[in-house]
């Protein structure tokens, strides 16, 4: 078909992003009732939203005939207060960290540019790089998943753009050091990328460094410790300049008027944070031990565990977990994570106790 010509070249390069995998998919498929299915395979969070933010979305329902505000500007101040930063320097996505991505290639990325990729990582920078007609250079990890910073700046050239630093990384769980970010950043004219989705079940934040750098941006979002992956809410920390050229071509009116008042709910929940934040990090620590004794589990600093399961395969381990109705993420799918990975979200207590006992069944 002729029009088919008319898309642009590099969309054609495109693998369509891979999801976890759903309930209702896997209820249907191997005929399981959805309401005993285990779902630990997208990273949510198990204990659901935030109290306070669920009534916040009822209590707007009887608004959503009208526009939100344009520019949120009240949620920008509350996420700027929950970040240590004036509004001016938070932009906001109704789209999830994705539509973050998204608004900033259309920033930073044409024809010819190029954005650096360290791999196994998440695959909606490539994605997004091709879909705005730029090139994705992928850098291997080492073996134990650690970025050299030496490595990423011997592919930085003239047509580089931007940089992906995923901290802590999905799917391999562990943090880049600010030591490193810092040389990164000294060293090159690109933007670098840090995106922090899991940031609140580790140790350390690059926030405080959009301080000292005007080409850091650090994303974020509420599908994780807050529990909002279903309002499709992210922002990030930027430089002035760029909020100022982000608002220029953010999708108008893109932050919802019932994602808006829960974001701000949940923000203001700290103890339900509190409390999702300590049962991801009691839990991380249950499945590690148990697990750890059966395969070869990577050291988290996120809501998930990467496991190498060889000489078993990925597809082969989640198949049969997925007939027990436990869904986890088959990480074949990842550029460069082979076919001996997977990746656990972390459940509730009873729910990690069903994977560990699934597991000691199925190796
Ligand atoms: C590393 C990373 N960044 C960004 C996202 C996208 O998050 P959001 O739900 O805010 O679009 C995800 C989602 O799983 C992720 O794992």
């Amino acid at each position: 078909m002729r029009f088919k010509e008319l898309v642009r070249p590099t969309i054609k390069d495109i693998k369509e992003y891979v999801p976890g995998k759903s309930i209702e998919e896997i209820a249907i498929k191997y005929g399981l009732d959805p309401d005993t299915i285990i779902k630990l395979g997208s990273n949510e969070n198990p204990l659901g939203a935030s109290p306070l933010a669920v009534a916040a979305i009822k209590k707007n329902a009887g608004r959503v005939h009208l526009y939100p505000p344009a520019d949120p500007l009240e949620l920008r101040k509350a996420i700027g207060d929950h970040t240590g930063y004036p509004a001016t320097n938070i932009v906001v996505s109704g789209n999830g960290m994705d539509g973050i991505f998204d608004t900033m290639m259309k920033l930073f990325i044409s024809q010819g540019t190029e954005s650096i990729i360290p791999i196994p990582t998440f695959s909606y920078y490539e994605i997004a790089t091709l879909a705005n007609g730029g090139k994705p250079v992928f850098v291997d990890r080492d073996s134990d998943f650690y970025i050299s910073p030496e490595k990423i700046l011997g592919k930085v050239n003239k047509n580089t753009r931007m940089i992906f630093l995923c901290s802590p990384n999905n799917p391999s769980g562990n943090s880049i050091t600010e030591k490193d970010v810092r040389k990164i950043l000294d060293s090159t004219g690109a933007i670098v990328f840090i995106d922090e989705a899991y940031v609140e079940f580790a140790n350390s934040s690059m926030t405080g460094l959009v301080r000292e750098y005007q080409n850091l941006i650090v994303g974020r979002t509420f599908s994780k410790a807050f529990g909002l992956a279903g309002m499709r809410m992210g922002y990030a920390v930027v430089p002035e300049w760029i909020a100022r050229e982000y608002m220029k071509v953010m999708t108008p009116f893109s932050m919802d008027v019932l994602s808006t008042a829960a974001g701000s709910a949940a923000l203001g929940d700290r103890e339900y944070l509190k409390k999702s934040i300590k049962t991801v990090k009691n839990g991380r620590m249950q499945l590690s031990k148990a697990l750890g004794s059966l395969c070869k589990v990577y050291p988290s600093e996120a809501n998930f565990l990467m496991i190498d399961i060889s000489p078993r395969s990925a597809k082969e381990v989640s198949e049969s977990l997925l007939k027990k109705g436990i869904i986890i993420r088959d990480c074949t799918s990842f550029r460069g994570a082979g076919k001996s990975l997977i990746r656990i979200s972390v459940g509730t207590k009873t729910q990690n106790e069903k994977v560990i006992e699934a597991f000691r069944e199925i190796l």
